[in-house]
């Protein structure tokens, strides 16, 4: 997710980008794969000012435990849980986990008016709705819920993660400081007097829809394809505009899928979500990013001002959106493995089996 349109043209690709075979980068995906391990089932539940929130609960068919560890799985932001959460979710259901996907507010199947607005605090807080909903199950144990966030979500993560210590153990796969990308662009290639402009544009549009104007939309993937779009355009384009990962809940039409309203998107102005990031220690963090994503600087951003336990996994070869769907890429076992050792029944004697540091996942799925 990223773009106005009126800043597409000063974003600064860099050669990192070069690498990404564009032919190639929907190998391996499977952005909606079923288990037949796994039962899920679709729900509701209420965020702390009673909005409701469209989730799925994923439950192993073996499980037996009636307090089981759970974890919450969050969308890239301007997708819905259909796109790369559902997966997570699966997957780590299979490995024992009472797992949740959920909606973001305005998004999906969601409350929240008007469609596809932009509130981080509310995005926030749907991890912590989701807390809520996983700690009133018989068969899950309060003290082990944890959450993954991909994309926007890890930034919506962390800043949950703050301010609820109920999160247990935190990981991002992918992650995007939707707040910094807004302000400075990817790799510093806004400068402030272009983020001045958005921010006079959108206050402009304020006034156009209080006259009746028409609804704008921004940032979000191409809606067609054409060869000029770049490098970054292009992956997203091969996930959401593609039978890959393509999804348009009820209620919404395919052209504003991804696309926040351009009046809210300037909220993320005001996103600061790696502020105080230090003060989740010591609960566990686990950020993973491909090392040839674009997004890789907001992973090392908040790993740098993290504090311990922290841990960083580049996954070799792997692009941005490589981590929302590219089963073979993402690295389950790892991330399993994070959760195993984190939401133990007995934390204390797991302590040393956290992984600290830079680490490097070089096998596919490994
Ligand atoms: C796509 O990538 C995979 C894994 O790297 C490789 O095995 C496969 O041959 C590639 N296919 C094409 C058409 O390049
Ligand atoms: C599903 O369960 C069967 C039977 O217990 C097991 O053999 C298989 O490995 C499981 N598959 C996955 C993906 O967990
Ligand atoms: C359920 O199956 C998973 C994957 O095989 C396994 O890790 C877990 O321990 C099993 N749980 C129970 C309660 O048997
Ligand atoms: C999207 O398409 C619908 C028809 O499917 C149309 O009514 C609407 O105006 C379009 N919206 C935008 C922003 O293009
Ligand atoms: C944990 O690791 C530290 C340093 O490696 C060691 O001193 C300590 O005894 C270990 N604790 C346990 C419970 O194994």
């Amino acid at each position: 997710m990223r773009f106005t349109r009126d800043t597409v043209a000063a974003l600064g690709i860099t050669s990192i980008l070069n690498s990404v075979t564009a032919q190639n980068l929907s190998y391996g995906a499977d952005n909606f794969y079923r288990s037949n391990n796994v039962t899920l089932q679709p729900i509701t539940f209420q965020n702390q000012y009673q909005m409701t929130i469209a989730g799925n609960l994923f439950t192993p068919d073996n499980l037996t435990s009636n307090a089981a560890p759970a974890i919450v799985v969050g969308h890239p932001m301007g997708a819905v849980k259909e796109q790369s959460a559902n997966l997570y979710a699966t997957k780590l259901a299979e490995q024992g986990f009472v797992t949740l996907s959920f909606d973001h507010q305005f998004w999906g199947g969601s409350d929240g008016e008007p469609r596809n607005a932009v509130s981080p605090d509310l995005y926030a807080e749907g991890f912590s709705a989701a807390v809520d909903y996983l700690g009133m199950q018989s068969f899950v144990d309060r003290e082990r819920i944890g959450a993954v966030g991909i994309c926007g979500s890890g930034g919506f993560l962390i800043s949950a993660a703050k301010i609820d210590t109920r999160l247990k153990a935190i990981a991002t796969a992918s992650m995007y400081n939707m707040g910094t990308l807004n302000r400075n662009g990817l790799q510093h290639s806004q400068d402030v007097q272009q983020r001045m402009q958005i921010i006079d544009q959108a206050s402009q549009q304020c006034w156009t829809e209080l006259d009746g104007g028409e609804v704008q939309y921004t940032s979000g993937t191409a809606n067609t394809y054409s060869p000029n779009l770049s490098p970054v355009q292009r992956e997203f384009y091969d996930f959401y505009r593609t039978s890959r990962g393509e999804y348009t809940p009820a209620g919404s039409t395919v052209n504003i899928t991804t696309h926040p309203t351009f009046s809210s998107n300037v909220k993320f102005m005001n996103f600061y979500p790696f502020n105080d990031i230090e003060t989740i220690s010591p609960r566990p963090l686990l950020f993973i990013s491909g090392d040839i994503a674009h997004s890789r600087e907001f992973s090392e951003d908040a790993y740098q001002r993290a504090a311990e336990p922290k841990e960083l996994l580049w996954v070799s070869g792997a692009g941005h959106v490589d981590l929302y769907d590219r089963v073979d890429m993402i690295p389950f076992n790892r991330l399993i493995h994070f959760f195993r050792t984190n939401l133990a029944a007995n934390q204390i004697a797991n302590t040393n089996e956290t992984v600290h540091g830079i680490q490097t996942a070089s096998l596919r799925g490994g």
